[in-house]
């Protein structure tokens, strides 16, 4: 098909990938971009990104994305980007009662690392005061982190500046893709929002994180909405002036955390584990709840892991309350590859960017060139196979939570760790 520069698209959903991709379409020339996302604010509550930070580390087990990773820290330091990146390292260990699985994957992450520019430096764990028992690993002084809601909000403020319209709230949240009927071809006409507007468009691009299965339900369970938690404790001041500068801290059986936040002096924690998920009974899909309340605790076996990674690393933050917990949702594929492609049988009129499988935001700045590569691909063919739609399998596996090797743990349903639940037991 072929969309022109002056054709309307509407992009659904203003978290990572939506954004990212409102600014490269309109580094690109496309000149009508709109950006529909349901929450009232930027960075949106709901998006997996609007929290404190997240890792960047350029290490994988696959070269492709390891690759992805130091273009996409090049562009970390890029005016645009660089306030929200801070390139601390990353301490990547296993604790002393980490499971093989951990340990063999944490090598696998070693061999990678190791490929990465380095230099020596100060005793990078001087700063943690636990007595780090058993604790084996590397530091990789290129790796950090990235403020992800403040660099959301950047590109917001960006591409606001270039033209790019914002409909947010209720006007932004997008019930339906509505399509011209024709025989053999679902074609694309607009988009339907909340408030009852129809909203014509020449491309839809749906980014809307875990919530993928339900604008594009052709997608079935290739696309899990699946969760983590977050929780955070609160410091005085001198406690984040003597965190200054740490390196993002990792046991891959514990969790990890983050240099403490200045203006907030919150310290962020995420156990990790092979997660939530919330399956609908009926089609075997599992969906991101629709309230955040749903999502606001930390399930207990959660709460445990980041205690012990406190004890051992910041023994005494060991026994502060939790703050701000919540679930985190994000949209998992078993291969933890993208999905970057025109669903089929719409003549090209609706992309899908999903997938991001819990390990996207450190691309932030260059997510958006995945969608303007496939629009000139000049035969609309995703070149990058591995991104490709994934048609839904009939015999697809329910979860396969602990068969993806950086991952330790099975998932579990939502249903079944709710504290309203485990209180009445
Ligand atoms: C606990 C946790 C830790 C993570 N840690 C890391 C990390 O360390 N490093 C890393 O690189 N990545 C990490 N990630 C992953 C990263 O956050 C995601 O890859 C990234 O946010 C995905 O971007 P997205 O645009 O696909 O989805 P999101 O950022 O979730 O954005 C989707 C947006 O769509 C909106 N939306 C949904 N439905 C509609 C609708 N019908 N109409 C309008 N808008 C809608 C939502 O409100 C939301 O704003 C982590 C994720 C979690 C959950
Ligand atoms: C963008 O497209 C919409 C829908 O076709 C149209 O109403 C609007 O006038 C266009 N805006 C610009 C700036 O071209
Ligand atoms: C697209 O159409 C073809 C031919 O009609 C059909 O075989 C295929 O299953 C359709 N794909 C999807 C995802 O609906």
């Amino acid at each position: 098909m072929g969309i022109s520069k002056s054709d309307p698209i509407i992009i659904v959903g203003g978290g990572a990938f939506g954004l990212s991709s409102a600014l490269h379409l309109t580094q690109k020339g496309y000149t009508n971009v709109s950006v529909f996302e349901k929450d009232d604010n930027i960075p949106p509550r709901f998006s997996a990104a609007n929290d404190l930070n997240k890792i960047v580390r350029a290490e994988y087990e696959d070269e492709f994305y390891t690759e992805l990773t130091i273009k996409a820290i090049d562009a970390w330091k890029t005016p645009l980007f660089a306030p929200h990146f801070h390139q601390v390292g990353f301490l990547h260990c296993v604790s002393g009662g980490a499971p093989e699985k951990a340990v063999a994957t944490l090598s696998r992450f070693r061999a990678s690392a190791e490929k990465a520019p380095k230099d020596e430096g100060p005793d990078p764990a001087w700063q943690l005061q636990g007595a780090l028992p058993g604790w084996s690993g590397y530091l990789n002084r290129f790796d950090g982190y990235a403020h992800s809601g403040n660099a959301l909000a950047g590109v917001y403020r960006a591409v606001q500046a270039a033209g790019v319209r914002f409909f947010l709230g209720e006007q932004g949240t997008v019930d339906e893709i509505t399509h011209v009927s024709t025989v053999n071809c679902r074609k694309a006409a607009g988009v339907r929002t909340k408030n009852g507007r129809f909203h014509p468009s020449a491309l839809v691009v749906v980014a809307v994180g875990a919530a993928a299965a339900r604008l594009v339900p052709e997608i079935g369970k290739e696309v899990v909405a699946k969760s983590w938690s977050v929780a955070h404790v609160h410091l005085t001041n001198d406690e984040t002036s003597a965190l200054r500068g740490i390196p993002v801290t990792y046991a891959r059986d514990l969790g990890f955390f983050f240099e403490p936040d200045p203006k907030t002096n919150l310290l962020k924690l995420c156990p990790m584990g092979g997660g939530y998920i919330n399956t609908d009974p009926k089609t075997g899909v599992s969906h991101a709840p629709l309230t955040l309340s749903e999502s606001a605790f930390l399930p207990e076996e959660d709460e445990k892991r980041l205690r012990r990674l406190l004890a051992q690393t910041l023994p005494s933050l060991a026994d502060r309350p939790f703050v701000k917990s919540s679930l985190c949702w994000f949209a998992d594929t078993d291969d933890s590859d993208f999905i970057v492609d025109y669903v089929p049988n719409t003549s090209e009129s609706i992309v899908l960017l999903s997938g991001d499988s819990g390990h996207a935001f450190k691309m932030f700045p260059i997510l958006g060139s995945f969608i303007t590569n496939l629009l000139e691909a000049p035969d609309n063919v995703q070149r990058i196979t591995r991104w490709r739609w994934k048609q839904p399998k009939a015999n697809a596996k329910d979860d396969w939570g602990g068969d993806v090797s950086w991952r330790i743990g099975q998932s579990k349903e939502l249903s079944a760790i709710l504290p309203s639940k485990a209180a009445k037991l």
